[in-house]
């Protein structure tokens, strides 16, 4: 089991050893909280998206997409209250220039960085959007942001949606995307960065449900994480109290992990009333308010949004899943117990040795598995280091190809959590593995914390 002080360490040094994350722009000294995903890293991004797609839009029949661009008209930042209140208040040390959030130190106490007391520079409000132009010449006329949450996008378009696919409330729209935030402090690897992707759930319901559907997604959320294979006693609810309350929300909880430095914000849940639309309507001179076919009702529909960050997510499912077990006297072997729908490869494909025509074999089962997994093929060194390289990237299986596959077309199937090993025909791999990955339940090893 790995200690509380070198987990982070040992986490970002597998991360990048891997290829999961690497960070931005490396041969040029790097670029400060930028980050780049690899091979195994866009793997499971692109898994963990799909995973949370699926969960909240296909088992949905109320719940549907949509790809909202980036920039937008700049009037919408002004009606969603973000040019006014999407401030942060920053204090640089005088004596060794560090930079914090006001509101994460004591201004009366020691500077975290170098110790010297009670001197900070007044705090200042920054606001956290970033700014840019669009068109050749910048201008006041020019400005354009880049969304600091998906959210507006679906706000803008839900009488788009609304009038082209046949929801009618209470309903939801579902979105991916990037957002981006000028954090004055970014740390902890990927938990904060300035560019990030946000997978948002917006829905819409009438004024007066929302506080029963606000308790809904709550505890659908909640076990949403426990579907993705995350240990339950790692996460709670943190309600939000008046003061951290934000701009539109009436209520909000955040769902929490403990990562291994301490318990931080995963996923919001909030109850933005009717706000954003009231202030859309305002501002676009539009009329945003829904009409209830049935009961012949017009009102502005009230929203209960659902935010987690993707990126986030797959910092904690990095940090749930990594183990370090002692096998046998002292042997220690590194694992990351991935639920297998989101482990970046699914099957590793082995023959035992290279000669007496086993490789081929091998390759010719790889092949047909990948019409339904994403496979693995390595034939170098001994048996024993292969089952650990894809242990130390999450696979879930490996299959292993030898001289008695070739008299009676069985193979031996190796589960990742347990170690167990067993013997199957050749003809029943994909369905074992396709039942294995839908009752998957976690087990180590070792008990793990
Ligand atoms: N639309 C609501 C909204 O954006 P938020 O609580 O500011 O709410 C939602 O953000 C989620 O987005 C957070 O719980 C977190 O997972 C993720 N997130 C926010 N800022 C981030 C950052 N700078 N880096 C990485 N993820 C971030």
């Amino acid at each position: 089991m790995a200690t509380q002080e070198t987990t982070m360490d040992k986490i970002v040094s597998l991360a990048k050893r891997r290829g999961f994350v690497f960070q931005s722009s490396e041969i040029y000294g790097g670029l400060t909280s930028a980050w780049d995903y690899g091979p195994m890293g866009v793997e499971l991004k692109n898994r963990i998206q799909r995973f949370w797609w699926r969960e909240m839009t296909q088992l949905h029949d109320n719940i549907v997409g949509l790809d909202a661009a980036i920039m937008m008209h700049p009037r919408v930042w002004e009606a969603s209250g973000h040019v006014e209140n999407f401030h942060d208040p920053m204090v640089d040390c005088k004596h060794c220039k560090s930079r914090f959030r006001a509101d994460h130190i004591d201004l009366n106490e020691a500077c975290p960085t170098c110790g010297t007391k009670g001197e900070f520079t007044e705090p200042r409000e920054f606001n956290l959007m970033f700014k840019t132009h669009m068109g050749p010449i910048p201008s006041d006329d020019s400005i354009v942001y880049l969304r600091p949450e998906t959210a507006q996008g679906i706000y803008v378009n839900y009488k788009n949606v609304v009038q082209t696919s046949r929801v009618k409330i209470p309903f939801g729209i579902a979105q991916v995307g990037k957002a981006f935030r000028n954090e004055i402090v970014t740390k902890n690897f990927i938990f904060r960065t300035c560019e990030f992707e946000q997978m948002e759930m917006q829905y819409f319901v009438k004024p007066g449900d929302d506080e029963e559907t606000f308790n809904y997604w709550k505890e659908k959320r909640m076990a949403y994480y426990d579907k993705l294979g995350i240990r339950m006693e790692k996460l709670h609810f943190h309600q939000h109290g008046p003061g951290e309350l934000a701009h539109y929300a009436k209520d909000a909880y955040d769902i929490e992990y403990e990562f291994p430095f301490g318990w931080k914000e995963l996923e919001g849940i909030h109850n933005r009333t009717d706000f954003d639309l009231n202030r859309h309507s305002e501002y676009s001179r539009k009329d945003l308010t829904y009409l209830d076919e049935e009961s012949k009702e017009r009102f502005v529909p009230y929203i209960i949004e659902t935010s987690a960050g993707l990126t986030r997510s797959l910092l904690m499912v990095l940090c749930d899943a990594y183990d370090e077990e002692e096998v046998a006297e002292g042997d220690i072997r590194t694992v990351l117990h991935f639920h297998p729908q989101i482990a970046p490869i699914t099957v590793g494909v082995f023959p035992l040795v290279k000669k007496d025509g086993l490789s081929e074999l091998a390759k010719k089962i790889e092949l047909e598995l990948r019409e339904d997994y994403t496979t693995y093929y390595d034939q170098s060194g001994a048996i024993g280091r292969r089952y650990r390289r894809q242990d130390e990237i999450g696979t879930p299986y490996c299959i292993t190809i030898d001289y008695q596959t070739k008299e009676d077309k069985t193979v031996t199937l190796r589960y990742r959590d347990s170690m167990e090993q067993i013997r199957i025909p050749i003809s029943e791999i994909s369905a074992t593995i396709k039942k294995a990955m839908k009752e998957y339940k976690r087990v180590g090893v070792a008990a793990s914390s």
